[in-house]
């Protein structure tokens, strides 16, 4: 197995004490062997001089869609409900295998180049194995599903699905990528949110993915209307109605969940459930402002997701952190959300809601090698000296000074430059892609 070592970094550890380390880590296949000063080169098969940049975890984010890329920019200054019915589910349902594609890669090509390792994604009804194979050859680390919907007015056909079918597809295709590619791609079932939902389709997500032992994610409590419709329609509040139907269980994850009442966060909490924040998109779609610091005082998990690109519209951490912490301030105060908690949401929160917190998500020996090199020698960042590097990456950082990044010990990202994908033939391709797509649409 191929050592690399990686010298001369300030290491922003992410561990439980937030330790900062001036020193070296080597990498032994896939997971982090050791860390600390002037480690032996010795065996090592490959060196990279980090030259003084700032080694940190890579971003975490628990609610992407990969599938929406390609509509960056054609779903601007709507809300929720009518921003899917009249231009994002025709769009979707427009969408064929090289749509999807080009989409995930994008999005994928975008999130390496911005710091990102690991995401928790959602895609969309059909053509679900475009993304993985694209997933796969990028080298992202990513737990994905197809999106289920059987129910709900203003779908258009192509996205009305059969129940049963719903839940044979998404069997089909988690036995086929579960596990996929060293491990890197996990499988989740993905219900929409319970507007596109019946029950019999949620009860059967219940009871697979306790049968695969697989997470389930979905939408939860984003918008006003959305709730009203569930209330309207199932006689209870929304995470009430997850938990009456027995889906509020430790692998659930929620994005959004801003609308939740004390019952709701009472339920979140007791039942192990998990939350994704989505702050770019909560304030662009006007959906409302998340009660965070709530949520965290409640002890629950909660990560942070760009959502999908028509609804941000980037895909970058950088620009997250700094909405999650000053959406909070200007609400509560300029001591809630510092630097550290945020950065901790964007890492080490992140692997916590997906289950994954001894895999990923700190720099930590024995845990896989999913890291960015930041290079902080620029005027924006500057001065360093007695500098807080928490303030540094969380406040002043951008997603233009990532300048590596390693996924399972590769190195995905060199120079500021993506390795796994070439940028200019999916510039290409996904322009030509969207155009064929459109004219679909008519
Ligand atoms: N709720 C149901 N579907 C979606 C989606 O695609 N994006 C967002 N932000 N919320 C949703
Ligand atoms: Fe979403």
């Amino acid at each position: 197995m191929a050592k690399k070592l990686i010298r001369n970094a300030s290491i922003l550890t992410m561990n439980d004490r937030y330790d900062v380390v001036e020193g070296d880590v080597l990498i032994d296949g896939n997971r982090i062997a050791a860390i600390g000063p002037d480690l032996p080169a010795g065996g090592v098969d490959r060196v990279i001089d980090a030259g003084g940049k700032v080694l940190l975890p890579g971003f975490v984010q628990t609610h992407i869609h990969l599938c929406q890329t390609l509509f960056r920019g054609r779903a601007d200054d709507l809300a929720l409900i009518d921003w899917l019915r009249k231009r994002i589910w025709p769009l979707e349902a427009a969408h064929s295998e090289d749509s999807v594609y080009y989409s995930a890669l994008l999005g994928i090509g975008e999130l390496i180049r911005s710091g990102t390792t690991t995401i928790l994604d959602m895609e969309t009804v059909h053509h679900t194995e475009s993304a993985f194979q694209a997933i796969a050859s990028s080298g992202l680390r990513a737990i994905s599903g197809k999106v289920m919907m059987d129910h709900g007015t203003e779908v258009p056909p192509p996205l009305q699905e059969n129940t049963q079918k719903s839940l044979q597809e998404s069997v089909d295709l988690l036995e086929k990528w579960n596990g996929a590619a060293n491990g890197r791609i996990q499988y989740a079932f993905c219900p929409r949110f319970v507007v596109s939902c019946t029950e019999e389709l949620l009860v059967g997500v219940r009871d697979l993915s306790a049968q695969y032992g697989v997470r389930v994610h979905t939408h939860a409590s984003e918008n006003r209307d959305e709730i009203a419709l569930v209330e309207a329609e199932r006689g209870m509040r929304n995470v009430v109605y997850l938990d009456h139907i027995g889906l509020a269980k430790p692998n659930l994850i929620l994005a959004h969940s801003i609308w939740l009442d004390d019952d709701e966060k009472r339920i979140i909490k007791e039942r192990g459930v998990k939350v994704t924040h989505c702050p770019g998109s909560n304030l662009k779609l006007a959906s409302g402002i998340a009660e965070v610091p709530d949520l965290l005082d409640r002890g629950i998990p909660v990560g942070i997701g760009a959502d999908g690109a028509p609804c941000n519209n980037n895909l970058d951490m950088y620009q997250e952190m700094r909405l999650t912490a000053f959406i909070q301030k200007v609400q509560h105060g300029p001591t809630v959300m510092d630097a550290r908690t945020v950065l901790r949401m964007a890492t080490m929160g992140g692997a916590e809601v997906l289950g994954l917190e001894r895999e990923i998500g700190s720099v930590e020996v024995g845990k896989l090698a999913d890291l960015q090199l930041l290079d902080l020698e620029d005027f924006h960042v500057y001065p360093s000296y007695d500098a807080d590097l928490f303030s540094r990456v969380v406040y002043a950082a951008t997603r233009g000074d990532v300048d590596t990044v390693l996924i399972d010990g590769e190195v995905v990202m060199s120079g500021k430059r993506v390795l796994t994908i070439d940028r200019t033939h999916v510039l290409k391709e996904a322009d030509r892609s969207l155009k064929k797509l459109l004219a679909r649409i008519g």
